[in-house]
């Protein structure tokens, strides 16, 4: 955005459609609640997305899913290719993630959100069911300086520099997985520290990625479509993002290069999604560190959410009370 467009923003604001999203990540995270700690996922899951889907039917915008998510484990899906919306206004590409950590909630654990992405039609990249991707988050004194080919050693090192941090200061988010064994061991043998995530890569990228955060990189293999919904928040909150498509097995592999994937290529922030307008929201089902989870207070089902907007670079943070009669 230049100066003008700035200037011509704030004298004439467009609509900021995130704030209409944010009724439907809030009411999946309502919905999915009854569900924290009760070792369902799927049924976690499956109430999120209907009232997700009942929400977004309400907005005014014509949604495609590109990226639905459940497939990878037979959770109940919003399916890609989808409409979305009520058919009227902007033509939108958009990514749901109506639980992201439904083990998270099924456990009772920290970290689960419910999230979507939307961005302008056409700009969002379709992985092709390519359901794993290594990634790299963090914030903006990352851009030109870490780079997901170099070593997580140089890497963290470089980061140190630019944040003007102690290496030993450092914290690093990583899926607690067994394919991550090394990775673990070589950012602990830098004399950084580590931040082991149970699940929920979304809430461990942006965390990354935005100011005032105790973590400082997000790194390791991860889901593909939490990846693209990462990118979205990335670019509102003007960090960096990397990634590389990693298919399971040699069907999945061969499936990506019918495609037209190159697999070597590097994912970049913008081909992830291209343009400048990224909209996203999460709201938190349980707690975590970007959001408290679903309270309920009484008459009150409480809410918390973030809602950013890449065309403004805009952090919200929303507060709803809910009547909970509403609910019943
Ligand atoms: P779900 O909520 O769909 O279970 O995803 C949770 C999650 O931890 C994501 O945040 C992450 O990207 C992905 O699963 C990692 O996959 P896996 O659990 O197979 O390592």
């Amino acid at each position: 955005m230049t100066l003008t467009d700035t200037a011509s923003h704030f004298l004439h604001p467009d609509r900021n459609l995130a704030m209409e999203l944010v009724r439907a990540t809030e009411a999946a995270a309502i919905r999915s609640a009854p569900w924290i700690g009760h070792g369902d996922k799927n049924a976690a899951d499956g109430a999120a997305v209907d009232a997700m889907r009942a929400f977004l039917g309400t907005v005014n915008f014509d949604g495609v899913i590109i990226i639905g998510e459940g497939e990878k484990d037979h959770a109940p899906m919003l399916f890609n290719g989808e409409h979305v919306g009520n058919g009227r206004g902007p033509s939108c590409d958009i990514a749901v993630d109506p639980i992201d950590g439904t083990s998270l909630t099924a456990a009772g654990r920290q970290n689960a959100l419910s999230v979507i992405a939307v961005s302008d039609r056409g700009s969002m990249y379709d992985p092709s069911a390519v359901f794993y991707m290594n990634k790299i988050v963090c914030g903006p004194e990352g851009v030109g300086v870490v780079d997901i080919r170099k070593p997580i050693a140089e890497n963290i090192h470089a980061l140190a520099r630019a944040k003007k941090k102690d290496v030993g200061d450092m914290r690093i988010a990583i899926l607690d997985r067994p394919r991550h064994e090394r990775l673990i061991e070589e950012v602990h043998a830098v004399g950084a520290g580590t931040r082991l995530l149970l699940d929920g890569d979304v809430a461990g990228g942006i965390n990354a990625a935005r100011y005032e955060s105790y973590i400082d990189m997000c790194v390791g293999v991860g889901g593909t479509p939490e990846g693209i919904i990462t990118a979205c928040a990335v670019k509102a909150l003007g960090g960096l993002i990397q990634g590389q498509l990693l298919p399971k097995d040699d069907e999945e592999r061969q499936r990506a290069i019918d495609a037209g994937h190159d697999l070597d290529r590097v994912l970049e922030a913008n081909d992830l999604v291209s343009g400048d307008n990224t909209y996203f929201v999460a709201t938190g089902v349980t707690n975590g560190e970007l959001v408290r989870g679903v309270q309920r207070k009484g008459p009150i089902i409480r809410t918390e959410s973030v809602v950013l907007r890449s065309k403004s670079g805009t952090v919200r943070r929303v507060e709803a009370d809910h009547l909970a009669e509403k609910w019943l």
